[in-house]
Order: structure tokens, then sequence, then C-alpha cells
């Protein structure tokens, strides 16, 4: 009798030390993203993979949105589609809406809609879609704009236009920590980017800067009183070394651009799109975002997420790996065990 009182104690116990320590675990974990696999196939809460190329990534209170270009199978001839997402860690990704837009009057079925960025202008409440709009052959190389009461539907094109006259091709978003919004351009006539503020209803640009480099899918971070600007070269979907400069404001003046990573690395295989910055209770991350493009097989483009290395004013990508986030301390955890099958 005693033994068996002794072995219902020993159970006890071990069972309490099996609950508590499983309660430690999920409290520690609790803000723990899932792992992040950059370069593989990142599957939405309906295990579609996700269709969100080119995209842009805006915070609206405790979530994030991304919304990028939707080139799944499912899409139809001479309509074009922008996908929309939500998260609470930015691993697990719910997919909203693909939302379907056909072609502007004089635009043929063969237009195109890439890089499509959304501002939540706090003083309207209206969702305003920047996307970069053309001919099938880019000669257009225009803007359009479409705007929507809703995150992730309702859209309806406002205008389209060349910015300040001149050509615009890839478009990057860019918000400051004080909410003021930006748009970085294209302009291959100037062999420059161009950095341009949103006007109060996000409806007009105001030039802030030329910035004279030949890049395009820029990018813009701003990082302990430092602003980082990130572009690739102009090799159409191929992969080559992108490349950043810094600038104690937008207004310049820019340093010269430097790579990111080894130049033979061609950015692990991707182009930037993003420069997304998470600010936690201890630190702060900086994400590159970067596609994968698979020219012909487009749908299966991918995404390289990594954390970057950010010190003395100068920023490195790391070779990719899996890798998660605490998305309240900020801090990231890189996967070293883990597999990449790129
Ligand atoms: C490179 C751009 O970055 C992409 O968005 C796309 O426009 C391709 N060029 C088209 O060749």
């Amino acid at each position: 009798m005693k033994q068996l009182t002794n072995n219902i104690l020993l159970f006890l116990v071990i069972l309490q030390g099996l609950t508590s320590c499983s309660a430690i675990k999920n409290t520690s974990n609790k803000n723990w993203s899932a792992v992040i696999r950059p370069g593989t196939i990142w599957r939405d809460n309906n295990e579609n993979p996700i269709q969100a190329h080119g995209g842009g990534i805006i915070k609206i209170k405790n979530t994030w949105y991304w919304f990028g270009e939707y080139r799944g199978k499912d899409v139809q001839p001479g309509y074009r589609y922008v996908g929309c997402y939500s998260s609470k860690d930015l691993a697990h990704w719910t997919f909203l809406n693909k939302m379907k837009f056909s072609a502007p009057d004089g635009f043929s079925q063969e237009w195109i809609l890439e890089r499509p960025k959304v501002y939540f202008n706090k003083k309207t409440e209206k969702y305003v879609m920047y996307f970069h709009l053309d001919d099938n052959h880019y000669k257009r190389a225009e803007i359009g704009i479409a705007v929507s009461d809703c995150v992730d539907k309702g859209y309806h094109f406002v205008k389209h236009f060349r910015p300040f006259g001149m050509e615009s091709r890839d478009i990057g978003q860019f918000i400051d920590d004080d909410g003021t919004a930006y748009l970085i351009f294209e302009n291959r006539p100037t062999n420059g980017f161009v950095i341009a503020r949103l006007s109060d209803n996000y409806m007009t640009l105001n030039k802030v800067c030329l910035v004279h480099k030949s890049l395009e899918g820029g990018a813009i971070v701003h990082y302990k009183g430092l602003y980082y600007v990130i572009g690739s070269h102009l090799t159409s979907w191929k992969p080559n070394p992108n490349v950043y400069a810094t600038a104690n404001s937008l207004e310049g003046p820019w340093t010269t651009f430097e790579n990111i990573a080894a130049p033979n690395m061609n950015t692990y295989g991707s182009q930037s799109s993003n420069l997304l910055k998470v600010q936690g209770t201890k630190s702060k991350t900086v994400i590159f975002i970067g596609d994968i493009w698979k020219p012909s097989t487009q749908w299966d483009s991918r995404y390289l997420w990594m954390p970057l290395k950010m010190s003395n004013r100068k920023m490195y990508l790391p070779k990719p790996q899996p890798w998660k986030i605490n998305i309240k301390t900020g801090k990231v955890k890189l996967i070293k065990k883990d597999s990449l099958d790129v």
C-alpha cells in the first residue's frame, strides 16, 4: 500500500513538472513567429502558395497586410490581380482576397500592373493603392492609383499619370517613423531613382530627391537615424548583386552604392522589393524582402525574406537560412539545423 502511495505521489510530481514545464515553454514561445524559410514555397492559411510578388507591407494596429502581384494559375486573361494577406506574426498569412482589375481605358488586354503598394490614409480613412501601370512593351511607364474604403476589396481606379512628367517603372513604398508616406520610382532617362513625398490625401506627389544610379526594385528604410536606399541593377527578371546607399536625410546627399552581399551570390537569386522594419521592445530588425522570380512559371515565383545585419552605417544580407522573429521584442533567431531547400 505504501509503495502504491509513493508511486502515485511520484507520478503526480512528474505530471506537475511536465505541465509547469510546458506552461513555461508556452509563455516563452508566445511571441515567437513560426519559422520563415527563405526561398521555399510559402503557403497561406488555405495551403495555397502566397501570391504577393513585388509586394508591399503595411502595419495597421497589430496586423500586417501584405499586398503584391497575384500571379496564380487561376487568373483570367486580360485582368490583373492584387493579392492581399494578413498576419499577426509575419510568418502565418491569411488569404483575404485577390483583387481583380481590368485594363484602364487606352490600354490593351496585355496591360501590366506591377509592384502594387497600399497606403492607409488616417485623415481620409481611405486605402490608396499605387502601382506600376504599363503596356506590354513597358513604354507607357506610368503610375496608377486606385482607392478603397476597405483594405482588401472595393478598389477603383482614380487616375494614372507620369509623375512630374517623368517615366516611372518599378515603385517602392516607404513610411517614415513620423508617418509621412513616400514613394520611390525608377526613372530610366535620368538613370535615377526618384524619391517623392505623398500629399496629405495621398493623391499627388512632391519631389524630394533624385538619386543618381541606374537601379530598379527600389526600397527605403530609416534605421537608427540613417536612411538606407536599396535597389537592383537593370537585368529584367534575372537576379544581380543588389546595392544600397545611405543618407542622413531623404534629400541626400547619398553615399556611393555598395553591395549588400558578396556580388557572386547575386542577392541569393532574389531582387529587392521592400525593407521592413520591425520595431520591438528590445531590438529593431530590418527584413530584406526580395522576389525570387521565375519568369516562365510566374505562379511559382518565391520570396526571400531575411533579417539584415546593420551596423556602422552598413547593411549586409547574410546567407539565407530559416529564422523566426519575436514580434514583441523584435529579436530574431536563426535556425541553423534546419535545411533550406531553395
Ligand atoms: C524588373 C522589374 O523589377 C520587375 O518588376 C519587372 O518589371 C521586370 N523587370 C520585367 O522585365
